[in-house]
Formats: structure tokens, sequence, C-alpha cells
């Protein structure tokens, strides 16, 4: 099938730094790393299938095919290698791509995110929220996630920055990540093969994705570095901006 043509954000020069959203949100949930990385590497942020500024050109996806779109736009910009970081469901996409286009990455950045697949639970949940957005839209699907997405610190002015990011997002674009979320392979067999530097970063409070899997998941990479980030929930990067960037500029001096 034909390439979404992603809408993006490409941001100073050098070495190409790929970040990859959470749901129900889109790039500018990067802003932060975007200023604050900018000056010494190439900062590109896609708005993934369906998301931001990004149109939905397919009504049903797979995590795999929001993969090859990110592998996609670097072909389009002519960059062979990235390090690709991605938080929650833009892990499960990195993973994808480290399965799909292994040659692709020259580091990898797990944030916030899970190789291991949704729970018979998990995959319940999921079709309780496509039927919610389905009969109601967006919005409470949003209000239904916020206290998980954000921990318990997260200031007033956070929490609408995050509704309002959420509220934004197209109803079928939610609609089809839910169902490739649900329908997501295990990526933990293939985290033991991923020989390049590599971070796994958490916030200590995350619900979604918690600190004991992330260290799971560090203890499988063979190079990776593990980051808890102390007092910051699901969206780590919002909640602890510098500590999270500061995490990135270790990987990105890994070679
Ligand atoms: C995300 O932050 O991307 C989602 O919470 C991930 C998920 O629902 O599994």
């Amino acid at each position: 099938m034909s390439r979404a043509d992603l809408c993006f954000d490409d941001t100073g020069r050098g070495e190409p730094l790929v970040l990859l959203h959470a749901f129900p949100l889109d790039g500018r949930m990067w802003l932060a790393q975007k200023d604050e990385l900018a000056g010494s590497v190439r900062v590109i942020v896609p708005d993934l299938r369906g998301f931001g500024r990004s149109a939905e050109l397919a009504a049903a996806h797979s995590i795999d095919e929001y993969a090859d779109d990110v592998a996609a736009l670097l072909d389009t910009l002519g960059i062979d290698r990235a390090t690709i970081v991605g938080l929650s469901m833009g892990g499960y996409i990195a993973l994808a791509l480290a399965r799909l286009h292994p040659r692709r990455l020259s580091r990898l950045g797990l944030a916030d995110t899970r190789s291991l697949p949704d729970n018979v639970e998990g995959r319940a949940g999921r079709d309780q929220n496509i039927a919610l957005v389905k009969s109601e839209g967006v919005a409470p699907l949003v209000e239904r996630m916020l206290p998980k997405l954000l921990g318990p610190g997260a200031s007033a002015e956070m929490v609408t920055r995050v509704r309002s990011m959420g509220n934004s997002q197209k109803p079928a674009a939610i609609i089809a990540a839910l169902a490739a979320m649900r329908d997501r392979p295990d990526s933990t067999p293939l985290l033991s093969g991923l020989n390049i530097p590599a971070i796994v970063i958490v916030g200590e409070a995350d619900p979604i994705s918690p600190p004991e899997e992330a260290r799971a998941m560090g203890a499988l990479l063979p190079r990776a570095e593990v980051e808890v980030i102390p007092g910051a929930g699901h969206l780590a990067n919002l909640e602890a901006p510098a500590a999270f960037s500061e995490a990135l500029r270790r990987l990105l001096a890994r070679g």
C-alpha cells in the first residue's frame, strides 16, 4: 500500500534524531526536546499517520505500518540511519522499526513504553475505548486517560495542554491506533539482538509502563542504560523535560 505522507518538523543540523510521539498526542509533545537538542543535532519530529497535521490514508493499520511510514520518511529525507526515540506508542513503533528495518537505527531510545503485548484485559480495554470513541468522540477517552498519562505532580497548565492536544486528534486516527496497539506483537524476543547503544527511560510513577518493565527491557538489551526519572509519570518528557533531554544527550554521545 502507499505510505502516508507524514507532516514533520525538521530542526537543527548534524546527526539525525527522530522523536516518535505517544498516544493520543502528536509531535507537539516534543517541543521542549526539540528546543533543547536542535542546537547540537538534527531533530525530526513526525506527526504519525492520522495524528496532528498528518493525513489518514487508510482506515485500518498496524504498528508495523506506522514503522514503515517512519522508514519512508527517512527515505524522503535521504537519511540512511538515525537515532530513533519513541515514547509509549512511539516506543512500540520504534521496536517495530528495529524489527522491520534494523539497519536504519544507529541508536535506540525507549521511553515509558513496553516490549510486551497487551494481555487479555488490555485488549478488552482497547475494544471498550474504540466503542467509546465511536459513540461519544475523542474527548471522553482523553478524560479517561489523563490520570494515567500525567503524574500527581503535573501542573494544571500541563493537564490543559495534554487535554487540548488529545482532544484535537481525529476520531478515525484514534480508533486505528487503538486497534493497532491492541494487536501489536510481543517485541521482547527482539531485544537481545539489538546490539546498538540504547537507553530505556521511564517516569518513576508511570502506571502504564512501570519502571520494573523498563528495567527488564534494559536487562535484555545488550547495550542499554536505564534512566528512572524521579517524580515523573507516563509522559516523562513533558513532566521532566530537562532530565529527559539530558538522558537523550547521553544516548547521542554514545558510539
Ligand atoms: C501512549 O502513551 O502512547 C499510550 O498510553 C500507550 C498505550 O495505551 O499502550
